[in-house]
């Protein structure tokens, strides 16, 4: 076999020295991160914004979306301590990259689901890469609940967010905007479920900044969904309820993470509704080609709440990380899109009759 090589060699050793890993550490990794930043000017002028936007666009990672930044952590960790069996609770993303970097390491893995609330495209992840898939008749928090239980057994490692590597691998998106814009973003902007996310990139920014890495930190911007901000009204949820079922969650395990990032940071936790959340999603959608998970696009449209309040001053420098690629659900995709193929006879004059040129 002739050599290849690897200009990018993943997250963990990338940045290793901000990581718990030592030059033993047996990494497993799909070479995840290594994102793009993409500036989106359409979509600023579509919204009325003066300022700079860049989606951090985390679809691009191998099973599309941000959790392998913390999932190559987790089971490269696992693997470490010689586990056997790898188990976690998810709204799906969490669920697909376990099964995927499972599989790659060859570790028995284990995903409890919320029943009928689960994306098409994570759930085909999951079932592909063996996960033993679990569908609970309950939410994401009873699966959770429930994963914490077995974590206590000792008979398995879990790889949720309550697992502090995972935080620690998440925290790299945040290294790499700074690499990329040679400093910190004024703002932030991102969707807001179990608040791994957030509070990973806080302590992302805030060590790079420790650094000398960056000069500045950014303010955290966070969004819920209406039907599922716990955070916002400062209680957990019951029965959460949203579009953007990765977000689908009423008592985040990572509560404390993500007030202290708003706090630390003079930044915000906020909520968006349903109808803002889908707007914000066909916006990208038609003004600059990009498909991302509904979830991503509660972190737009409070963008768009905070140009309609005047809270972002002009030329602000602003990211916003686009956590899942829009492929994973593609059922909202076509419902949002409004309208089915046209079918014709085949010949050219029928296609014509409904170019409308
Ligand atoms: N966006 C997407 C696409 C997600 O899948 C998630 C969380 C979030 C945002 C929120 O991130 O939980 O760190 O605040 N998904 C988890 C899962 C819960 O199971 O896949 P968070």
């Amino acid at each position: 076999m002739s050599a290849v090589s690897y200009p990018w060699p993943g997250v963990i050793r990338r940045y290793a020295e901000f990581l718990p890993v030592t030059a033993e550490t047996p990494v497993v990794t799909l070479l995840e991160g290594n994102t793009p930043l993409i500036p989106v000017p359409s979509f600023v002028a579509a919204i009325k914004g003066r300022f700079d936007l860049y989606l951090k666009y985390e679809a691009l990672n191998p099973t599309c979306s941000f959790k392998d930044r913390g999932m190559t952590m987790a089971i490269t960790k696992a693997k470490e301590r010689g586990a056997k069996v790898v188990v976690c609770a998810s709204t799906g993303n969490t669920s697909a990259s376990a099964a995927a970097y499972a599989a790659r390491a060859g570790l028995r893995c284990v995903v409890l689901l919320p029943q009928g609330k689960i994306a098409a495209g994570k759930m085909a992840q999951a079932l592909l890469h063996g996960a033993t898939t679990v569908s609970i008749e309950g939410n994401f928090d009873d699966a959770l609940r429930i994963v914490r239980e077995l974590g206590e057994s000792g008979l398995v490692e879990v790889v949720n967010s309550v697992n502090p590597v995972r935080i620690e691998g998440q925290k790299t998106a945040a290294f790499e905007i700074c690499d990329t814009l040679g400093d910190a973003p004024d703002f932030h902007f991102l969707p807001v479920g179990n608040a791994g996310n957030i509070t990973a990139y806080w302590r992302g920014f805030k060590e790079y900044h420790a650094a000398e890495k960056a000069d500045t930190l950014p303010r955290m911007m966070g969004w819920q969904a209406a039907g599922a901000a716990p955070l916002v009204l400062g209680h957990p949820v019951e029965n959460p309820e949203t579009v953007a079922t990765a977000i689908r969650i009423g008592n985040p395990a990572s509560w404390q993470g993500a007030m202290d990032a708003a706090r630390e940071s003079d930044g915000r936790i906020r909520s968006v509704t349903d109808e803002e959340i889908l707007y914000a999603y066909k916006l990208l959608a038609r003004t600059e080609g990009l498909m991302v998970e509904p979830a991503c696009a509660a972190a737009l449209a409070g963008l768009i709440h905070c140009v309609g309040t005047g809270e972002i001053p002009d030329g602000s420098l602003i990211t916003a990380t686009m956590t899942g690629h829009g492929l994973k659900d593609p059922d909202i995709a076509v419902k949002v899109a409004g309208f089915s193929p046209i079918v014709v006879p085949a010949n050219r004059e029928a296609v014509m009759a409904v170019m409308n040129l």
